[in-house]
């Protein structure tokens, strides 16, 4: 075979691979799972969590998307409906559509209702939240303002005394890191609206760093609010921003940089991920911030996945949520027949039905991405553990 024969039978192997692995449905691929007893019947603990992408001023997709996911009724004044569920929304709720102030409100009233019933919501700040806070309106439509009481009512209710500066204050953060169970084993995912830089000067200490720097900024903003651009010029940053917070909210910032989506090299974003995951210790990267008008995306066997799939009709109004359910379960050794009178086996009998510290247990992590069509698998994974 001559070298050109070579070449041309690995391009068409590679080519045919490519086919078939476009062709198959995602949630018939085999996943990989770690070697470990089969996870069956009622686990001793169980933690669901869902994450929404970029909203951009549309309630009602927004609502829908909540519903969908199981975190709302499907009332005209919707409450949580979701028990201990954790929900993340990873930032932009404003701009483009007309009625982020709605969602706002939803996601503040969730927020309480959900404390109530051993849930939680996290809410996390995107670009255009930030945007708004330091004067830049270029992307709020007149709509909004108008629904908005005015240029000056809205200023007002993001101003440091106002209703949603104070909420923005209080309870967004620019990047949060969520552990999947109470316990020291659990897995723990960070959630961003850009892309986290390997690279980016503050990074660590994770998340701390970053969230002291996004509230520093943000406070400076709302407390010294400028007038809007447009009409008036763009002031940028507040005058007394540090050089760290300019940083936080430049193009290499997680508000905006995205690598994590963009970047075309696998074996580069693969590489990003990993250094990622272990100067932060998380298991999984999500963000939002780019979107992708047909599916979530996952990368590098799901260390990465973005959320973004355009769900305001501002732009596609692609419908998506991102469900993860975690679970522990008992470890049941199979019984060892002949042996069973060995007095060298000791026979495993769980007693409790709460998860002990110390204890074997059958974690299993499982990703699926919703659409108004069904859910697709996106990863599991299972392996034993010592709680
Ligand atoms: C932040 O959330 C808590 C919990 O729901 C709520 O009690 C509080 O009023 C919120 N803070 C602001 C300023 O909205
Ligand atoms: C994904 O997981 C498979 C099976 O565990 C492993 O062989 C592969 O190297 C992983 N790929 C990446 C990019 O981490």
């Amino acid at each position: 075979m001559t070298r050109q024969q070579l070449y041309l039978g690995l391009t068409l192997v590679v080519t045919i691979c490519g086919l078939f692995y476009v062709a198959i449905p995602r949630s018939e691929i085999p996943q990989p799972v770690r070697k470990a007893p089969s996870s069956s019947g009622r686990p001793v603990f169980e933690q669901r969590l869902v994450a929404v992408g970029d909203l951009h001023g549309d309630f009602e997709n927004a609502k829908t998307v909540l519903h969908m996911a199981g975190i709302i009724d499907s009332s005209a004044n919707p409450t949580w409906s979701a028990g201990s569920t954790i929900l993340v929304q990873t930032g932009d709720i404003v701009d483009r559509g007309t009625y982020a102030w709605d969602i706002y409100r939803l996601m503040q009233s969730l927020r309480s209702e959900a404390a109530g019933a051993g849930g939680k919501v996290v809410s996390i700040l995107g670009n255009h939240e930030v945007m708004n806070a330091i004067g830049d309106w270029r992307y709020v439509t007149p709509d909004e303002i108008k629904y908005n009481g005015g240029t000056e009512q809205r200023m007002r209710d993001m101003s440091a005394d106002g209703w949603l500066g104070k909420e923005w204050l209080a309870n967004y953060s620019s990047t949060a890191l969520v552990a999947l169970s109470p316990y020291p084993s659990a897995p723990l995912l960070s959630f961003t609206h850009g892309s986290l830089r390997p690279s980016y000067s503050n990074l660590l200490p994770y998340p701390d760093k970053i969230n002291d720097l996004g509230r520093s900024l943000l406070s400076k903003a709302l407390h010294a609010q400028v007038p809007p651009h447009p009409p008036n010029p763009y002031a940028g940053l507040p005058r007394d921003a540090t050089s760290e917070e300019a940083d936080l909210y430049a193009g290499g910032g997680p508000f905006w940089w995205r690598g994590l989506a963009e970047m075309g090299n696998e074996a580069t974003v693969c590489k990003w991920a990993e250094v990622l995951k272990r100067k932060m210790g998380v298991r999984r990267i999500i963000g939002g911030h780019t979107p992708n008008f047909e599916k979530i995306v996952d990368r590098c066997n799901a260390s990465i996945i973005i959320i973004d799939t355009g769900i305001s009709r501002a732009y596609g109004g692609v419908l998506s949520a991102l469900e993860i359910v975690y679970t522990l379960h008992s470890v049941h050794h199979p019984k060892h027949g002949g042996h069973r009178q060995d007095p060298f086996v000791a026979p495993t009998v769980m007693t409790s039905d709460e998860p002990i510290p110390g204890q074997r247990y059958v974690e299993r992590e499982e990703v699926h991405a919703i659409y108004p069509n069904g859910r697709k698998l996106i990863a599991v994974e299972e392996q034993e553990i010592t709680l």
